[in-house]
């Protein structure tokens, strides 16, 4: 157990399995049908899977929904989401349907770019630095043009390079701070080599260049790498309507709705741990859809997340205000999207979901996104200040908690239709089941 394994990557899928099992699961024969019943029957299409990442054992599923009537921008869609909780399609739903008959969904990107740096130490005279970069930005440029040029057919490519100083925080520490545009893919494969070559061309450049010391001319790179957080990259999504419009069938005091709604928007700005909340109950629509369409959900929660504690306090993504009469909600996020490139070309299903949405580009993207976000974001602020958030969420909840007592499929009917009244827990599940048991 203390020995660690070599060439693992090397085994086969079959060796893999075994030796997991022999060193982990004690030879648990029901372990290893699981993984094995995962495997998809199309042995092509395993094999894409077992490509994509490295040691792969198997598939893990996650449901593939859909949440339609979202009103955007005037056209119609129906987004999919790829998400585990039980509530959050069924919420991005209502709100969709809820809004569509209020105006819509208004997006917009404000715009595009995208962040990449060089970290670089360099002790010396800060002015030759200066100079030296000056000298050097055209042949930064230059020695990435073969990258490039097939991003600037497509309307991209590197729109800025500038030196930062930050030896206030870090003895010797600057930056080549570099602003790209990636259009319609994420970028991050696009940004990094470009960053590796400006790395490269800065250093090689340095030691040519006569004005340097000895010791000016040894910069010393510490990493190249795109960063994630993407202040540059923003869309903002909006609805808004009559405050006596909020009304529906179970909402029928629209004013005081309001009110409430803003006070736990002005508790979400001001108090960091609802605002974790508040946020996260944005990042299940925004991450459903992200995974769907095969795009990096690790890359735009960091984003997010920082974004969110860019004023100095973690804080709400989402606003609201009455003004005139007129409830406005909205929120503003970064986010770096791709439509092509990376598992958008290559997953099955994430082929269909771009399809579903329409082969949205890089931009449309966004929007929709930014729309799931608030969607979600309004059915659950909503629940909180009526009705409270268990009563919808238990029972979209019940048919986990009923396959966790393995109910057959006429009595999750019979309980199903029993919890239509009745308040859904843990217990009193259990309680009616036994009952129909007995
Ligand atoms: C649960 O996944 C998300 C919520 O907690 C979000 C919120 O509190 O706003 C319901």
């Amino acid at each position: 157990m203390n020995k660690p394994i070599s060439g693992f990557s090397k085994f086969s899928k079959q060796e893999k399995i075994n030796w997991l099992s022999q060193t982990y699961l004690k030879d648990s024969d029901t372990s290893v049908a699981v993984l094995e019943q995962y495997w998809h029957e199309n042995e092509k299409l395993q094999q894409l899977h077992d490509e994509f990442t490295e040691n792969t054992l198997s598939n893990f599923y996650l449901p593939f929904g859909l949440a339609p009537n979202f009103m955007i921008n005037g056209d119609l869609f129906a987004i999919p989401m790829t998400i585990e909780e039980s509530s959050v399609i069924a919420a991005a739903s209502k709100a969709a349907k809820f809004w569509h008959s209020r105006g819509g969904f208004k997006a917009t990107v404000l715009n595009t770019v995208k962040i990449g740096q060089v970290h670089f130490l360099f002790k010396g005279d800060k002015n030759k630095l200066e100079d030296f970069f000056n000298f050097c930005k055209p042949k930064l440029l230059f020695a990435v043009s073969s990258i490039t040029k097939n991003m600037e057919k497509r309307g991209g490519g590197v729109l800025d390079i500038s030196l930062r100083d930050k030896t206030e925080s870090l003895e010797g520490y600057f930056q080549l701070h570099c602003k790209f545009e990636t259009k319609d893919s994420m970028g991050a494969n696009f940004i990094n080599s470009c960053l590796e070559k400006f790395s490269e061309t800065f250093k090689s450049e340095a030691l040519n260049y006569e004005q340097f010391s000895p010791e000016e001319k040894q910069i010393e790179v510490i990493m190249s790498i795109l960063s994630n957080y993407v202040p540059e990259c923003i869309v903002r999504a909006e609805v808004s309507c009559k405050v006596e419009d909020l009304s529906d069938d179970k909402l029928t005091k629209p004013k005081i709705f309001a009110e409430k709604f803003l006070t736990a928007m002005k508790i979400a700005e001001i108090e960091p741990y609802r605002a974790v909340t508040h946020n996260k109950g944005i990042m299940n629509g925004i991450d459903a859809v992200v995974l769907a369409t095969g795009n990096d959900f690790r890359a735009v929660e960091a984003g997010i997340h920082a974004y969110a504690s860019r004023n100095g306090s973690y804080s709400s993504l989402t606003h609201a205000s009455v003004e005139n009469g007129i409830f406005k909600f909205w929120i503003e996020i970064p986010l770096a999207l791709g439509t092509v490139g990376g598992l958008t070309n290559l997953h099955p299903l994430v082929k269909v979901a771009m399809e579903i949405l329409q082969k949205p580009t890089a931009a449309q993207l966004m929007q929709i996104v930014a729309v799931a976000g608030l969607a979600q974001n309004f059915a659950a602020v909503k629940s909180l200040v009526t009705t409270g958030i268990q009563q919808g969420h238990m029972k979209m909840h019940l048919m986990n908690i009923l396959n966790q007592y393995n109910a057959s499929n006429a009595e999750k009917d019979e309980l199903v239709h029993y919890f239509k009244h009745h308040t859904v827990t843990h217990s009193s599940v259990s309680e009616q089941l036994e009952k129909l048991r007995a």
